[in-house]
């Protein structure tokens, strides 16, 4: 049992309601989970006991959560493609080659997952490369850390170097085994994982729909929508379907269990569909920017008739920060340039509880509330000289949370909490 004192935030649905303790406490359990939350003042004494450890005026927010990372691009940032098809193809794709080697996948795994808890991340839908042995690297060590975790070896038989290839049977069987051995254990979840259109053949699409049919409560993770070039390929390789949405649908992958990174350029019927469908959309933010891919707007997802639920995530390494603080100030700017304009209360909702719905998970994760995992991070308003002159100015929540979006990274989280246990602290500076 353990004692977490500071001001508790919690978000709690998407018309930007929440709740503020300023003086509050938070208590873990031996099980992970959190016992019970509320002001300090009012705390039983049956838990005055138990070690505390106090972070004064810092906010405490449930853990964020990445809807969309990619394992093994965990060094590749800031990688100078011209597009996101030059991108993948001079930097990514070799890159990713490296992780058919079982012993560099399971050294790196812990190093991506300790960069995540570092900057406040703590529960995450993943990417991993082709290689089963890689996706077996990275459940081994989430599980190691108790963390929250949804991936699945990335499925491409197509238009990738040969050593990145599935066949028409490893596919299936090496996705169905990694289901078999990792999904419901601890606190993992398989993501049946294709890439995107461009490097699946009909046949491999068509196996994911069987796999998606078959593997109960998995989700479906892939690309939709990113860049113009991307676009253009599609069209030209899938020359009878309607629009790129239209081909995920047409072999059963468009979902309420399916999260589609990016959705840039969606036409008024794609979105249609994926409100039709409870499909989730992800923002990319830093990605999309320095990609070129364009600007995903939320006005268009938030169309009341049919909105689209959507959610948001680093990227990386097309993503240029491991932050969700940086990722929320850069959807910030990439909205404001699309004619919308978010609240910081509405943008941490989706880092957390939002995401935490997007990935099926809002029943453990996502929120500061009893009985779900004690997942934390700690948010330091006065990190830096320039967000503590900018501490002086804020007048109220929202006014806080939006200077850490805008003016915050990973020197603002001041701790990190996995299932209760304290996983990164941040050393003064
Ligand atoms: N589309 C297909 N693969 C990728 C990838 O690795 N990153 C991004 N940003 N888009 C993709
Ligand atoms: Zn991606």
């Amino acid at each position: 049992m353990h004692v977490i004192r500071g001001q508790l935030v919690n978000f709690t649905d998407s018309t930007g309601q929440y709740w503020h303790e300023e003086r509050g406490a938070l208590v873990a359990g031996s099980d992970g989970r959190i016992l019970w939350l509320g002001p300090f003042d009012l705390m039983p004494r049956s838990y005055e006991s138990a070690a505390v450890s106090d972070y004064g005026e810092c906010l405490i927010l449930p853990g964020f959560i990445d809807a969309h990372v990619h394992f093994p691009q965990y060094r590749l940032l800031a990688a100078p493609g011209k597009d996101l098809l030059d991108w993948l193809r001079r930097f990514t794709f070799p890159e990713e080659a490296r992780y058919s080697d079982p012993a560099y996948g399971a050294a790196t795994a812990s190093v991506f997952i300790d960069r995540l808890f570092q900057h406040g991340t703590t529960a995450a839908s993943a990417y991993c490369s082709v290689h089963k042995v890689c996706a077996d690297a990275l459940f081994a060590e989430a599980e190691r850390r108790n963390m929250s975790l949804v991936t699945g070896k990335t499925l491409m038989d197509r238009l990738a170097p040969d050593e990145l290839c599935d066949n028409a049977e490893s596919d299936m069987r090496e996705t169905v085994e990694l289901y078999k051995q990792w999904h419901g254990r601890s606190r993992l979840r398989y993501a049946v994982t294709p890439r995107f259109a461009i490097t699946s053949s009909e046949g491999q699409l068509q196996r994911c729909g069987e796999l998606m049919a078959d593997l109960p409560d998995a989700l479906l993770q892939t690309h939709l929508s990113e860049s113009p070039a991307e676009l253009a390929a599609v069209r030209a390789l899938f020359p009878n379907d309607l629009d790129y949405t239209a081909i995920y649908d047409r072999f059963g992958l468009v979902t309420d269990r399916s999260l589609f990174a990016h959705g840039v350029h969606l036409s008024e019927r794609e979105c249609q569909r994926l409100h039709e469908a409870e499909a989730s959309v992800i923002h990319c933010p830093t990605s999309n920017n320095f990609l070129g891919s364009g600007l995903m707007r939320f006005a268009q997802l938030r169309e009341q008739a049919r909105p689209v639920a959507y959610g948001i995530a680093t990227d990386v390494g097309g993503g240029t920060s491991y932050s969700m603080l940086q990722t929320l100030g850069e959807a910030y700017k990439v909205q404001m340039l699309s004619g919308y304009r978010p609240t910081a209360i509405e943008l941490f909702h989706l880092a957390t509880r939002g995401n935490a719905e997007r990935l099926k998970l809002g029943h453990e994760i996502g929120a500061l509330e009893r009985g779900k995992w004690a997942d934390l991070v700690v948010l330091d308003l006065r990190a830096t000289p320039v967000l503590a002159d900018r501490a002086d100015l804020s007048q109220s929540l929202e006014d806080m949370l939006f200077a850490l979006a805008l003016l915050g990274d990973d020197r603002a989280v001041r701790a990190t909490y996995v299932a209760g246990n304290k996983v990164h602290e941040r050393l003064s500076a």
